[in-house]
């Protein structure tokens, strides 16, 4: 028996000749014989999905999140029982505004989706290489994306969009000074940190709960580069670092901790724990290390895993949930929005989102549903009944658990409900804070990066941006103000 394998349609049958469509007479027009030709054709000019709105260009790898301290106290979830417990992983970094035709050393925030493929369900932290973000209210997010996208008449970058949104929105100067600083273009994918950014929530089984953050260390260190660097390398050296350095061995990992807020705590503290522009500072809730997640599995194929890979903030176990954080709370509702879009409504049957545990409901068919016992796509519902409730508990249809139940959150009393302006909060300490923290290296980078792009403003952006970069530190304000008048 020859052990060659045969090219074959997309029905099996093997193909005669795939070099030469079927023609009447050697210079003549071809036929609808072609069939297999057609099938071909058809099928490339369906290959694209549509590219993600935001983060269209990353790179994805497995790994194993080992934990090293039992988290019972806190949280139900399986994943964090009993030190030692390992899950697999899968994490996507990414850049936010490019598509996925843009370069890799660009300065922006860095994607870190990261899915825990636990017993109980997919869990995934959908978070940034930063602390904080730049909105504190979902109803801005697609204007200041807008406003960081290509222009609509030139289809160019403009810098000068970027201050145009930011001078109106001082709750973005915290991290548009993380962006601005050394940060903003990292050395490779593996010396950056990652942060779940918002306060997310713990609940264990005595229905208590606890308001977390999560912070991912590097253990490779921060490493990062100049504009000056960045132009010299390649467009798509980042992933082929992270590719090269997992093939090797050499596998990538980071330090997972977490800061632990307790309800109580979260009344009277100062800062708003649910304000998305803010961290909490260390020496008030110090970080705990929880454990270390190692990349060490690269992906088999692209499209069908890092493309097609579908994370939402929605996707949470028992033991873990969101909080009242309102930029969260929207990505509830926009993830899975976009996924039904970009994927299809069957999604989370395709493997890379596939959970680990067997998936049983009443949801039924759509496009690609797969069948019972189907490697690819098998649900398990198979020809098992498809409404509920029914009399066939006993027959194996799916009946809910009422002890993974999150416990009930209290409301403010008497509280109103209108749209809340979060204009004048405090969008300075904490930008400040940080600018002080620099060394006199990081300043003079920052400050060089924020003058390249706000000389291309407006007289009277500039002139709203010196009052905001004042009002987070005199010596801030001074040398932004210097810096752009030198520019000219
Ligand atoms: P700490 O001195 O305890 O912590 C400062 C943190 O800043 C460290 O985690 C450091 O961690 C990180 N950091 C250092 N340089 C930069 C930079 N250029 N961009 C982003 N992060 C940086 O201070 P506090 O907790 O009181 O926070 C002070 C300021 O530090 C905050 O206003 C915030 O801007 C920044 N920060 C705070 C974090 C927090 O969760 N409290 C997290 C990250 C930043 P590392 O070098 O390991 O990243
Ligand atoms: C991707 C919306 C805020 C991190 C996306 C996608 C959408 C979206 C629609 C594409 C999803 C897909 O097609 O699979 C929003 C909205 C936000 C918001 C509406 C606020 C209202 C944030 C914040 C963070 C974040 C605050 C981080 C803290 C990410 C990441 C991805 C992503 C990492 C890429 C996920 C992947 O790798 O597949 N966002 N986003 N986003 N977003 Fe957001």
């Amino acid at each position: 028996m020859s052990n060659k394998t045969y090219l074959t349609t997309g029905n099996g049958a093997p193909v005669a000749d795939d070099n030469a469509s079927i023609s009447a007479g050697e210079r003549g027009s071809l036929t609808f014989d072609n069939f297999r030709l057609f099938e071909k054709l058809a099928h490339f000019n369906r290959e694209r999905i549509p590219e993600r709105v935001v983060h269209a260009r990353g790179y994805g790898a497995y790994g194993t999140f080992t934990l090293n301290k039992d988290l019972s106290d806190y949280s139900m979830a399986n994943f964090l029982q009993g030190a030692g417990k390992q899950t697999e992983v899968f994490l996507r970094f990414s850049t936010v505004a490019g598509g996925q035709d843009s370069g890799d050393y660009v300065r922006d925030v860095r994607g870190f989706a990261l899915r825990f493929y636990t017993e109980e369900g997919n869990y995934d932290i959908v978070g940034n290489n930063t602390p904080v973000f730049f909105i504190r209210d979902p109803a801005k997010f697609p204007d200041f994306i807008h406003s960081q996208k290509k222009d609509p008449k030139t289809n160019l970058g403009n810098p000068a969009h970027h201050f145009e949104f930011w001078a109106s929105h001082p709750q973005s100067m915290h991290q548009m000074t993380i962006v601005m600083s050394d940060r903003g273009i990292p050395q490779s994918l593996r010396h950056i940190n990652g942060y779940g950014s918002h306060t997310l929530s713990l609940y264990n089984e005595k229905g208590e709960r606890f308001w977390v953050k999560w912070h991912f260390k590097t253990n490779q260190g921060i490493k990062t580069l100049t504009n000056e660097e960045a132009e010299s390398m390649p467009s798509d050296g980042m992933q082929k670092d992270l590719v090269e350095f997992i093939e090797k061995g050499d596998f990538p990992s980071w330090t997972v901790k977490i800061q632990i807020m307790t309800e109580e705590q979260a009344k009277d503290y100062e800062i708003n724990p649910f304000d998305l522009t803010k961290v909490w500072p260390h020496s008030d809730f110090p970080l705990q290390d929880i454990g270390q997640l190692e990349l060490n599995r690269n992906v088999e194929n692209y499209f069908a895993e890092t493309e097609q890979v579908a994370f939402s903030p929605s996707n949470v176990v028992p033991g873990t949930s969101v909080s009242p954080d309102k930029v969260l709370q929207a990505r509830l509702f926009a993830y899975a929005d976009a996924h039904r879009y970009r994927v299809g409504a069957n999604h989370q049957q395709i493997p890379v989102n596939k959970p680990k545990c067997p998936v049983h409901h009443y949801q039924r068919d759509g496009v690609m549903a797969g069948a019972s016992g189907c490697p690819v796509t098998g649900h398990l519902q198979g020809s098992q009944v498809n409404f509920y409730p029914n009399d066939r508990a006993g027959e194996g249809a799916p009946v809910p658990k009422p002890n993974a139940a999150e416990p009930p959150m209290p409301i403010e009393e008497n509280a109103w409900l209108k749209a809340y302006d979060t204009t004048d909060e405090d969008n300075y300490s904490q930008a400040g804070s940080l600018f002080r923290m620099m060394s006199e290296d990081q300043k003079v980078q920052l400050v060089e990066n924020i003058a390249g792009g706000l000389s291309q403003a407006t007289e009277s952006v500039q002139q709203r941006m010196f009052e905001h970069f004042t009002r987070c530190d005199d010596d801030y304000g001074r040398r932004v103000a210097e810096a752009v008048k030198k520019q000219g």
